[in-house]
């Protein structure tokens, strides 16, 4: 896959330092993208609209100044270093501005251009760094989250299934003895719920069961996708949305069949309840360097960020009362990672949202 273009905003309302500061970075990486800005609100909105890996902040700005700009960046939750310029004699902002949040400060010298390539760089890496540590803690989290509901499942599933199917019994039985109409109403709401019950517990089960290596099969990500979307359409929430298929993956990967396919059936299932009323699914898949990938995109509304962060916790959910159990997600994450595969999650609010599932290719696969 090819490397994203390094993003650099450049904030200077003097236009030859600015353009000086350009030449020099490109002198030193041409590939940089530097996108340049001389004030304090074109800068805050551009952020807003764009994507930056790096900002390199004039201290003097007009409309705003640089503090309150960088006080403004934070407060909006946006993470990318910034280094702050300042003139000569101004070292107090620049402390104070790494008091705020900045990651480094260059003062304008007659030299300062000669250093800044290596800040600039050392600021990336040192970002970079500090993300994937949090994502890396992030999915321990996760994972021992994910083990703990696995052994509690696998502990009470039996525990509850047997005094339920009672449950559901006695009330088929007043059901049969022709009850009174209020009496029946009421046994068949047991059944109704009990029923309900029964699903939070077959789903539950999901996360323990064990597969054995006899299971594997080697399989192909459009075959389990075809089978996904026959058994998942048979609901008739699937009437007013239209399945479009482009597939492009052709390799073999190990895995058991129906587990893959519950992960599918979990994306279309939510694909189709985003998309309420109606809209497209697309499924696209194809064959990169050591994994197969399959993305499923909806119309929907897209995820909002307090959203996305929660939506692979077990019984998170946004759909209401006895609609979602708000574990489609963190079991099709387990069933992935027990296949040492990866799901990625590409969403915009007001577009729709894309998630893209790999699985490792048979070659470079391991034992699982
Ligand atoms: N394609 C999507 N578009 C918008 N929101 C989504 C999408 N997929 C998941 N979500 C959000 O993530 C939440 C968690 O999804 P998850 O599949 O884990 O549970 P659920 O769908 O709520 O319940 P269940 O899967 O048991 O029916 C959803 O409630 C929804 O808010
Ligand atoms: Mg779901």
């Amino acid at each position: 896959m090819p490397e994203k273009k390094t993003r650099i905003l450049l904030v200077d309302d003097n236009s030859d330092d600015a353009y000086l500061i350009m030449e020099s970075l490109h002198k030193n990486d041409p590939s940089l993208s530097i996108k340049i800005v001389d004030n304090g609100l074109e800068c805050l909105k551009r952020l807003s609209e764009e994507e930056y890996h790096l900002m390199l902040l004039d201290y003097k700005i007009p409309l705003r100044d640089g503090l309150s700009v960088l006080d403004e960046i934070r407060n909006k939750g946006h993470t990318l270093p910034i280094i702050m310029v300042t003139g000569f004699g101004n070292e107090t902002i620049a402390v104070e501005s790494m008091k705020r949040g900045a990651y480094d400060y260059v003062v304008k010298s007659h030299t300062y251009l000669d250093g800044l390539p290596i800040i600039i760089s050392r600021a990336l890496d040192s970002h970079k760094f500090k993300k994937e540590k949090e994502r890396l803690e992030r999915q321990l989290i996760q994972s021992e989250k994910l083990a703990g509901i696995g052994t509690l499942a696998a502990g009470i599933t039996h525990e509850i299934n047997n005094p339920l199917q009672g449950i559901s019994s006695f009330a088929e039985l007043i059901l049969e003895a022709a009850p009174p109409p209020a009496v029946a109403e009421y046994a068949q709401k047991i059944l109704n719920l009990s029923e309900r019950i029964a699903h939070i517990v077959r789903r539950l089960s999901q996360f323990s069961r064990v597969i054995s290596q006899m299971d594997l099969a080697s399989t192909q990500l459009n075959w389990i996708i075809d089978e996904s979307i026959e058994l998942a359409t048979l609901s008739p929430d699937f009437m007013n949305i239209e399945i479009r298929k482009e597939y492009q993956a052709s390799a073999c990967f190990e895995a058991h069949p129906t587990e893959v396919s519950q992960v599918f059936i979990n994306l279309l299932n939510n694909a189709k309840d985003a998309m309420n009323g109606g809209g497209q699914l697309t499924i696209r898949t194809r064959d990169l360097d050591k994994f197969t990938e399959a993305e499923v995109s909806d119309t929907g509304p897209g995820i909002p960020d307090d959203v996305l962060k929660q939506i692979f916790d077990p019984f998170f959910t946004t759909k209401g009362p006895g609609k979602g159990t708000g574990l489609g997600l963190s079991i099709s994450q387990r069933i992935i990672e027990r296949y040492k595969g990866e799901i990625h999650i590409d969403t915009k609010v007001g577009k729709g949202t894309t998630i893209k599932v790999r699985f490792p290719m048979k070659t470079s696969m391991q034992e699982f």
